[in-house]
């Protein structure tokens, strides 16, 4: 295949929270650039629309200046408002060479909108803001002219509700980390990001986002554009199954040609798929559909960038958000690149938490957002018996943990990660996953740490109160005052020289049972086996005996300066007759 370069459109990728008005927006340039046909049909994708550059031309009119362009025009891509799109990788990079962030301008920066703007910042895609809906500003009017004659021609008071939704927009913004202004006070279009207020219903500011589109792609991307008529290279939008075709993908193609016939490597849920491409597919109008089973047409080639349809045996292997590339005359030598390709970034640990996620893309920007949290495994697909086991086999309950990006769980799985003690979150917004993680984590470690204080012998230290002998022996009945720390029923004893004393039966403080006496209390403690004079004398300081083990958790434990000050006594103690008691 000649090797010629060319420059392909951009790949526009329409993101923003859900009804903010995204499909809108398609649809008016659709609409407008269908009206416009004589100057070039407008082509419809799978997932993608693209409009040539003459028709954007024509659109936008003297907004141009009769300037040319080398770009060829723009293909733009709706996304679901759940779905991050930009996640899609091309190369290590967004699939997106550029975005616009579409926003209700009266409900401004919503979750998915905070959520995109991430994404963005961590691809370093470029992208504009579309300020949305503005024909739903009360007592909005449509007018001709520029954006700042438009704006006066409003009332007072709409003038003023549109400066006010256009601020907090900036400002939500600005606490983002984006510089933004409205489009015509932007003079440095890499430091500032533009917001156009537009009206996807009535298309105001339509002509002048097309325009800065065009001019921001022209002047940033053409390198970036510039690609080789070699073999293809796409990323996967969906796997679909369709009646008398069986298992096909939905492809975004960014790079070279692809033709029917070629032999194709993309990537699959457990190893990748080679394969020979039976059909590429187009959508055909809608108005010449007349039996739904001939909804595309066959193409022989197709060039970047264009989504297309593609039709293989194997293909239900094949996971949304891989890679595909035309194999060269040297398939091993393709498959490498894929692999390569197929790596997931992401830091794995011996012990943490698992990831699943529909695609490579999004398990990335999942773990980007957990930060320091570690990751055993990272992995494309579905929630699996495997997960499940794995998370188990952690040796921290916080770690024992399944968190799934927009993939599905059996209740079967499910429940036997119940009942295995492992916690499953599951969703289609990264941020509620993150969110739900860390409330889960702080309540779980809470649990913890109460569970862990639960079963601690406390250090205690008590003085044997001069004249408060109250029974001699069986049981010997004595009044203490505790020094320091803490003393609980069941305990042992011990005396200053290491001597055991014996157990506490029970803990009295005017004529009520305690179950433990803190410091600063004075109580009658009974103690089994022993002879007050005998074993133990008034005035002799008593210790609580700590098994060794429970002394060095505690030496590891967070103490209070009195239970560590009691604690080295004890070990003091101790030592006297092991030297490394404790150790
Ligand atoms: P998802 O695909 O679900 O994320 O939503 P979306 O962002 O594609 O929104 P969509 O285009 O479906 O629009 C949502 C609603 O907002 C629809 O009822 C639209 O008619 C309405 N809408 C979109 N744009 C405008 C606009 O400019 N003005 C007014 N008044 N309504 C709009
Ligand atoms: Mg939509």
């Amino acid at each position: 295949m000649e090797k010629k370069a060319y420059i392909r459109q951009p790949i526009v990728a329409v993101l923003g929270h859900v009804d903010h008005g995204k499909t809108t927006l398609l649809d008016y340039i659709r609409h407008s650039t269908v009206a416009a046909r004589e100057a070039g049909a407008i082509t419809q994708h799978i997932g993608a629309t693209e409009v040539p550059i003459e028709v954007i031309s024509q659109v936008c009119g003297n907004l141009l200046n009769n300037k040319k362009f080398t770009i060829p025009g723009l293909l733009f891509i709706d996304t679901p408002g759940h779905h991050a799109f930009t996640t899609l990788r091309a190369r290590g990079g967004a699939l997106a060479d550029i975005a616009i962030l579409v926003v209700d301008i009266k409900d401004g920066i919503m979750p998915q909108s905070v959520e995109t703007l991430k994404i963005l910042r961590r691809f370093r895609t470029p992208f504009i803001v579309a300020a949305n809906k503005i024909d739903d500003i009360p007592g909005w009017q449509t007018h001709q002219g520029s954006f700042t004659q438009r704006l006066k021609s409003q009332g007072k008071k709409t003038q003023d509700i549109f400066e006010k939704h256009l601020y907090d927009i900036i400002g939500d913004l600005f606490t983002h980390g984006f510089k933004t202004d409205r489009y015509d006070r932007v003079t440095d279009f890499k430091k500032n990001v533009a917001i156009i207020p537009i009206s996807a219903k009535t298309g105001e500011g339509i002509p002048e986002l097309l325009m800065i589109v065009i001019g921001l792609a022209q002047r940033f991307l053409e390198k970036r554009l510039s690609i080789e008529r070699g073999p293809a290279e796409g990323t996967v939008l969906e796997v679909k199954e369709e009646r008398g075709l069986g298992a096909t993908i939905d492809v975004i193609i960014y790079n070279g040609i692809i033709q029917s016939g070629d032999d194709i490597i993309v990537g699959g849920k457990q190893q990748p798929v080679v394969t020979r491409v039976r059909a590429l597919l187009k959508p055909k109008p809608l108005d010449e559909i007349r039996d739904p089973s001939e909804k595309f047409d066959n193409i022989d080639e197709l060039g970047a960038a264009a989504g297309v349809k593609i039709a293989a045996p194997g293909l239900e292997h094949v996971f949304a958000g891989a890679t595909l590339r035309v194999a060269d005359d040297n398939v091993e030598e393709t498959l490498g690149r894929l692999r390569e390709d197929l790596k997931v970034d992401i830091k794995l640990a011996d012990e943490g938490v698992i990831l699943k996620g529909d695609a490579i893309g999004s398990l990335e920007g999942l773990a980007s957002e957990l930060g320091d949290i570690p990751i055993r495994k990272a992995e494309v697909g579905d929630v699996s018996h495997r997960d499940v086991v794995e998370a188990q086999t952690n040796a921290h309950p916080l770690h024992r943990v399944l968190l799934g990006f927009n993939v599905k769980i059996s209740p079967e799985i499910l429940e036997e990660a119940h009942t295995g003690g492992v916690k499953v979150i599951t969703d289609k917004i990264v941020y509620h996953i993150v969110q739900e993680y860390q409330e889960w984590r702080n309540t779980k470690k809470r649990e913890l740490e109460e569970e862990q204080r639960e079963d601690i012998i406390h250090p205690g230290m008590a003085l044997f109160l001069p004249n408060c002998t109250f029974r001699v022996s069986k049981p010997a009945v004595i009044g203490v005052r505790i020094l320091a720390g803490e003393i609980r029923t069941g305990e042992k004893l011990i005396r200053d020289d290491g001597k055991r004393v014996g157990e506490i039966k029970s803990i009295q403080s005017e004529k009520e049972t305690l179950s433990r006496a803190i410091q600063g209390q004075e109580v009658a403690i009974a103690i089994e086996n022993i002879t007050v004079g005998r074993h133990i004398k008034p005035e002799q300081i008593l210790f609580v005996d700590l098994p060794e083990k429970m002394a060095r958790k505690l030496l590891n434990h967070d103490l209070t300066s009195d239970e560590r000050d009691v604690l080295d006594k004890l070990v003091k103690i101790k030592r006297q007759e092991n030297k490394l008691w404790g150790l």
